[in-house]
């Protein structure tokens, strides 16, 4: 049986927390990481030059690795690409979206905290998640400005400022006794890197929704409705990393990409 090539895509490492479940889900993938990392955060961006960025490093990526399946491990990136990508490309995505609808069913209080980026807090995709399944639900929607580039930097050695951090978090935390808030949606694949400091520093326990699992169980799905075409050409090994940088841009990130067992980086240097 031939091996399929999982294609995973975030704009910096937030998407390792996405791959580790994918790799636990399916041992048996080939599995490359990219990064567009030359474009790091991606919750600045405005819309429509988001969209083009993400077409166009897209197509260099999915000409190098001919994946089966291309996992868009990025929140702020799925919530406004994913349509364009699909109607653009032929390959299968899945996406990665805030996961409004199970903290919605979990919360007990029916307070709830999303904490995204800001862009994805402005995505109309989100507040349609929000109207369709948390309507009965207070729902403290909170773009954090910092939070990605938080998690990114802890990746690199950087230790995380807690204070920062708190600040970073504290407005999903409202309410008090049985109706304050009591699930927090990590709308951003970096967040889950975060998960030991904001234990640290939240006001009170809350359950936080990482949908890692989620999206490599549908990953899972996926595949087995998709026949796998072997590549046309020598593709980057299982494990490589795609970076969207040059090797200068990069060189901090390589010993995390390495400790999550990525290695063999190739430098695209697709210029923003
Ligand atoms: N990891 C990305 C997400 O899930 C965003 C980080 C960024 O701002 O680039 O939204």
């Amino acid at each position: 049986m031939s091996t399929p090539r999982v294609l995973l895509f975030d704009s910096g490492m937030g998407g390792l927390t996405v791959a580790r479940s994918v790799r636990h889900e399916l041992p048996f993938a080939h599995l490359v990481y990219s990064a567009d990392n030359a474009a790091f955060p991606y919750g600045a961006w405005e819309e429509q030059a988001l969209v083009q960025r993400i077409l166009l490093v897209m197509g260099e990526l999915i000409a190098r690795v001919e994946p089966t399946i291309v996992v868009v491990a990025c929140n702020t990136a799925s919530t406004i690409a994913l349509g364009a990508l699909r109607e653009r490309f032929k390959v299968p995505f899945v996406g990665t979206v805030p996961a409004i609808k199970p903290a919605a069913a979990q919360s007990k209080s029916h307070v709830i905290g999303v904490l995204a980026t800001p862009g994805t807090v402005r995505r109309e995709y989100t507040h349609a998640l929000i109207h369709d399944f948390a309507s009965h639900c207070q729902v403290l929607l909170h773009g954090a400005p910092k939070l990605a580039e938080i998690a990114e930097s802890k990746l690199k050695g950087v230790a995380v400022n807690l204070e920062e951090l708190r600040g970073e978090i504290a407005p999903v935390f409202k309410g008090e006794g049985v109706a304050r808030t009591d699930v927090v949606v990590l709308g951003c694949t970096h967040y889950p890197l975060l998960a030991e400091e904001m234990a640290k520093v939240e006001p009170w326990v809350v359950r936080y929704i990482d949908p890692a699992p989620a999206i490599a169980r549908r990953v899972a799905e996926v595949l087995k409705e998709t026949p796998v075409v072997e590549a046309s050409k020598p593709v980057p090994p299982h494990n490589a990393v795609l970076l969207t940088s040059n090797r200068a841009g990069a060189e901090d990130a390589l010993p995390a990409y390495a400790k999550m067992s990525f290695h063999l980086p190739e430098f695209l240097d697709l210029r923003v």
